[in-house]
């Protein structure tokens, strides 16, 4: 979730780092000097010092934002005016955007539209999804709530359900990743256990889109929603994404047809008639400067494999967990929540202990910023495009040493200076 409604925070001041251990920090050393993603860090600006585990909620700010919004505010509106909509490709960008989001995705062109919010997505795409399946309704009940039951059930039972169910389930609507316990969940299999037993099925790829390799034509995924703010790092709020499968476009309905999913937006017909493509999902006018950062942030894909993302992720966070087996202390009172198996793992670890709240805190006193999910559960998220490995080695001993780790965890020899990591 984003925003964090965090406690209120003392200023960062970056821990005393002089004392890691030195097996432990060579480990780290050779795993950053041969991550493929060595370079890409540079594309990031971070305050230096900061450990920064929080880009599973908002990104962190890629350089390539400041010129293009610059240029955005001062060329494209401040001098090209209304004619930047079409000179300065203002009106596409949904869809140009939208490409290059599906390149990520595993979709290929014409099935992904940049728009509005996560929330407002999830909600046009599983009400889309309802309409593709409208044997599986009463269609009197449409509206009012659309009389359909909701079957809340934990991932691990869908299938089970899906096939005692089957004929009844419309729609298996659920996340990538579960946001708190940072468990992985089995797209194409669900998927498929979904179109086995008749039901489409609708993911919300929030937590992975950039980071694990998603393969949505491949998987034959029916809908799809995401977030541009989290692994994209497009910035607070950035809009957000839906992938309609190219097999449903036809005849996949919008909610909310607004003018812009037209199909001759300008013509203002009196009946609603939509675009033939993905800009049927488009709503309203999109908004240009928070596109634009999010056009500049997706740059940082440029040439990358996310296989190479993806093995970057797993090295980060089974380092983490590795060190914090051999950091904490005995009956330290953590729990990890977060797989071990990296098939089930996405780019977070998420542990719990009953001081949670203080813990977090703390980290960020030491400039290790993680996030809280009250109760008890602290998230430290690795967005390895910018996050090191001697960043979770930082993060996993000062963890361990607010939990009373023995001093003798760590060495005395003498650190780089911050600013040089
Ligand atoms: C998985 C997931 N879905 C949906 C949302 C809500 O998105 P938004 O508030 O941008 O509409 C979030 C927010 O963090 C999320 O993590």
């Amino acid at each position: 979730m984003s925003p964090t409604r965090s406690e209120p925070r003392p200023d960062l001041r970056p821990a005393p780092r002089s004392d890691l251990r030195p097996d432990l920090r060579s480990r780290a050393d050779d795993l950053d000097a041969r991550s493929p993603l060595a370079e890409t860090r540079d594309l990031f600006e971070l305050p230096a010092g900061v450990v920064y585990l929080d880009g599973n909620s908002l990104g962190a700010l890629p350089r390539a934002v400041r010129p293009a919004l610059s240029d955005a505010v001062t060329r494209q509106w401040g001098t090209d005016l209304i004619g930047s909509w079409e000179a300065n490709g203002w009106w596409e960008l949904p869809l140009t955007l939208g490409d290059r989001v599906g390149a990520l995705l595993g979709a290929a062109p014409g099935q992904v539209v940049v728009t509005d919010s996560t929330t407002v997505n999830w909600f046009t795409a599983c009400s889309a999804a309802l309409d593709l399946r409208p044997d599986r309704y009463v269609l009197d009940s449409l509206v009012a709530r659309r009389g359909l039951e909701l079957l809340a059930v934990t991932v691990d039972r869908m299938p089970a359900v899906l096939a005692e169910r089957g004929a009844d389930v419309a729609v298996l609507a659920t996340s990538h990743l579960d946001y708190r316990t940072g468990r992985l969940h089995d797209l194409p299999g669900l998927t498929a256990a979904a179109h086995d037993a008749g039901a489409l099925a609708v993911w919300d790829l929030s937590h992975t889109t950039g980071v694990v390799p998603i393969g949505l034509d491949a998987a034959g995924v029916d809908l799809a929603v995401g977030c541009g703010y989290k692994y994209l790092n497009g910035g607070p709020g950035a809009p957000a994404f839906v992938y309609v499968a190219r097999a449903h476009l036809p005849h996949v309905v919008n909610p909310l047809p607004g003018w812009t999913s037209a199909a001759d937006p300008f013509a203002m017909e009196q009946e609603h008639r939509p675009d033939v493509g993905i800009a049927r999902m488009r709503i309203g006018t999109p908004p240009v400067l928070s596109m634009t950062a999010l056009g500049a942030a997706l740059s940082v894909y440029d040439g990358l494999d996310l296989a190479n993302i993806r093995r970057a992720s797993l090295s980060l966070t089974g380092l983490f967990l590795d060190v914090l087996d051999e950091l904490l202390p005995p009956r330290s009172g953590v729990g990890v929540l977060t797989p071990r198996d990296p098939a089930a793992r996405g780019s977070q670890v998420s542990v719990t202990h009953p001081e949670a709240t203080r813990l977090v805190r703390d980290l960020a006193a030491g400039a290790v910023l993680t996030d809280l999910r009250r109760p008890d559960i602290v998230r430290f998220g690795f967005a390895p495009l910018y996050v090191t490995h001697v960043d979770a080695l930082i993060a996993a001993t000062e963890f361990a040493e607010l939990l009373g780790a023995p001093a003798g965890a760590r060495a005395t020899a003498p650190e780089p200076a911050l600013a040089e990591r």
